[in-house]
């Protein structure tokens, strides 16, 4: 069969090794994709936003089944557009996306199913906000409703510093339209866990855990980014926390967007904040997380094409979903000065390194090809994956090949994984 992958990032590039490893598979293409994606598929030069083009490139070329990574596409009903053409394709419509696209939705739909999460409040005008802020308890957290890249969540210590934060995203409109809507909420505290899970509306299916780094720094200081590194599993994601979450999360988070008329296909990320109370939901993602893809993905057993496909079949439960039993980490590697300026065009060298090497991937992010060269072309440029027997294993492992690779201006945080330490 023939595959299209619609995105061009280190999670693409994870997706698209996975999906190579299907024996069914004869062709994989990938719109837009990158440099290291273009050694497993035939990169197109298509944006993820170019719904026509995609589709009449999938007609044209028999696509079986296309694979949508990113979360515009999703949220912007791309799913939808193929569906309508006839075209079979993997992710959530854009009546189910929307559990990313608006914080303000997917607050509503855990607060009428009972689905834990932090106490919030919903606000479309500043002076509504504000107002309420006068008599909140610091520190509090305040979210654009739409999609800013991760970066739309503001944690504030005092008064001042949220009306700071509520002008930010309402008048300056920093993240645009995503700011016409905010949700303040209480602030948690606790460690963080992502657990992916397969869809296929009515059965859902969590992979294994992970936890990324979101902050540029060592120490989760500097500011928010897309994720620095990741591991998986998360030593404090247990047993016990499993079943709480199966129970109370997963099955009714499935079951509320079904009663809503909204079913969820695709993959659902739900990120978790494992608080003194019990875990609670901090934000859903309607697709991979991006590094967490590049963790989880490697240690699967299964044939990716034949979970995506139960999944769009509603024969989920006929899946035995398998991960090894070992660990993985995932180092990435970005430009300095990431994520506010920093430069391109750099020349990687290294990527023979990882020829041949069983359990060791370097996923490309923000690259592309100048004549021979691959040059960096972003502010995530790549992600070095080790799998381990255990996560320390995994962790030398992984910071070993980060040495592999050379370009101008490389930088990297030192500690992911460090919590492992902790467990
Ligand atoms: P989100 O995009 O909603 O996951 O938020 C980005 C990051 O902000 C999360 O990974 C947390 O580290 C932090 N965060 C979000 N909501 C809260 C909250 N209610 N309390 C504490 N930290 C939060
Ligand atoms: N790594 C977080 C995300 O993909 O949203």
């Amino acid at each position: 069969m023939k595959v299209l992958i619609v995105g061009s990032g280190g999670r693409e590039h994870a997706i698209a090794t996975s999906v190579a490893k299907s024996s069914q598979v004869e062709k994989i293409y990938c719109a837009p994709g990158n440099a290291g994606i273009a050694g497993v598929a035939e990169c197109v030069n298509i944006g993820a936003m170019e719904f026509d083009k995609l589709t009449d490139f999938a007609q044209e070329k028999g696509i079986d089944l296309t694979i949508i990574g990113m979360d515009d596409p999703l949220v912007g009903g791309v799913v939808d557009v193929f569906e309508e053409r006839g075209l079979r394709v993997f992710g959530p419509r854009k009546n189910a996306a929307i559990i990313e696209g608006s914080k303000a939705f997917s607050k509503d739909l855990m607060k009428k199913y009972n689905i834990p999460t932090a106490t919030y409040e919903n606000f479309d005008t500043p002076e509504a906000a504000l107002a309420y802020l006068e008599t909140a308890k610091m520190p509090i957290v305040l979210k654009a409703d739409g999609l800013a890249l991760g970066k739309g969540v503001l944690i504030c210590n005092t008064l001042e510093e949220a009306k700071e934060g509520v002008k930010t995203l309402m008048l300056d409109k920093q993240f645009g339209d995503a700011g016409n809507q905010i949700v303040i909420e209480e602030f948690m505290t606790g460690r963080e866990v992502s657990v992916l899970c397969y869809c296929d509306g009515t059965h859902i299916k969590p992979m294994t855990s992970a936890q990324d780094h979101k902050r540029a720094k060592d120490n989760d200081e500097g500011l928010n980014t897309g994720g620095m590194g990741t591991f998986s599993p998360s030593p404090f994601y247990d047993s016990e926390v499993q079943k709480f979450c199966e129970e109370k999360v997963y099955q009714p988070t499935m079951d509320a967007m079904k009663a809503e008329g909204r079913d969820f296909v695709g993959i659902l990320f739900v990120g978790l904040m494992l608080t003194p109370e019990g875990p609670k939901v901090l934000e859903y993602n309607a697709r991979f997380g991006d590094p967490e893809a590049q963790v989880v993905l490697p240690r699967m057993k299964n044939d990716i094409v034949d979970v995506m496909n139960a999944c769009i079949d509603g024969k989920l439960d006929e899946i035995d979903l398998q991960f090894e039993d070992n660990a993985a980490v995932c180092v990435v590697l970005a430009s300095d000065g990431y994520p506010e300026s920093y430069e391109k065009g750099k020349i990687i060298t290294g990527f023979e390194n990882f020829d041949n090497k069983d359990g060791y991937y370097v996923f490309h992010a923000g690259t592309k090809f100048e004549g021979d060269d691959i040059v960096t072309n972003g502010g995530r440029v790549l992600g070095v994956t080790a799998k381990g027997a255990d996560l320390k294993e995994a962790r030398k492992n992984a910071y070993a090949a980060t040495e592999w690779i050379s370009f101008e201006n490389k930088y990297m945080r030192n500690d992911i994984g460090k919590a492992i330490d902790e467990a």
